[in-house]
């Protein structure tokens, strides 16, 4: 049996004081969704160790949305591994595409990242995915076959088996275009056999996440394929309302 978890990534979204509100939100809500799901919430930066407390009382995870590559130094305005984990932050989100597209993060980067990230003891959710062209060019498989080969293939198995892996096409973020759950599925496994192909058995026990466009609608076909494990929601893990309901898809 695989982990079920449902994240929410905020993004670069909600003032502190909006964001405790979302929080609290959650909090009061968390006991409609079952038991085996798991929760984690990914504020900015600023909200994380004001969050960290009342999410941990709450049974419910943490999350940042990025570190640096390095391990502490001159890096202005740089967040490290460490940092976060001093906090009781205890995941981070690492090759988001949007962190790839603007920020020019290439897979060498997300490699340090994801080891700094490990060697703190943070769980990475590493995202991956292909963007409209690549799609319609039916390279999918490709493009995910190479982030993952450049970067979680690259790590000692016992890491491996830390790793959470989120499938987030980039034609499906923040467009209202779900990937139907055919198409999500279909990916899902690919990606399970390619991490088999590396690390054999402990493949079956990586939590891959579907993101994009994921809403309480389109939920709970997504999470009812064999191997979809949950969601990393953006738009809709804004109102806590909507970030249960897509949670209760399972
Ligand atoms: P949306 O759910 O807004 O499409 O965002 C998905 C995402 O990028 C989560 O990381």
């Amino acid at each position: 049996m695989r982990k079920k978890i449902v994240a929410g990534n905020w993004k670069m979204n909600t003032t502190y004081e909006e964001g405790e509100k979302l929080v609290q939100g959650i909090i009061e809500k968390k006991s409609e969704v079952k038991g085996d799901v798991t929760l984690i919430v990914a504020p900015p930066f600023t909200h994380l160790c004001c969050f960290a407390e009342p999410l941990g009382k709450a049974g419910i995870g943490i999350s940042a949305q990025n570190c640096a590559s390095h391990e502490s130094g001159a890096y202005t305005g740089e967040v490290s591994a460490a940092m976060l984990a001093s906090i009781d932050v205890h995941y981070c989100i690492l090759g988001h595409s949007e962190r790839r597209e603007y920020y020019g993060e290439t897979n060498n980067i997300l490699l340090e990242k994801v080891k700094l990230a490990l060697k703190h003891n943070l769980t990475p959710i590493f995202c991956i995915g292909e963007k409209l062209g690549e799609r319609e060019a039916g390279k999918q498989f490709d493009v995910v076959k190479g982030q993952l080969q450049a970067v979680v293939c690259q790590l000692p198995a016992a890491d491996f088996e830390k790793i959470i892996v989120a499938y987030e096409p980039v034609w499906a973020i923040g467009t209202g275009k779900t990937a139907t759950a055919a198409q999500a599925q279909e990916v899902h496994a690919y990606i399970r056999k390619v991490l088999a192909d590396t690390f054999g058995d402990a493949a079956n026990r990586t939590p891959i996440l579907y993101g994009g466009s994921c809403n309480p609608t389109t939920a709970p076909e997504l999470f009812g394929q064999p191997d979809i494990d949950g969601g990393l929601i953006g738009g809709a893990s804004l109102k806590p309302a909507d970030f249960i309901s897509v949670a209760k898809g399972f």
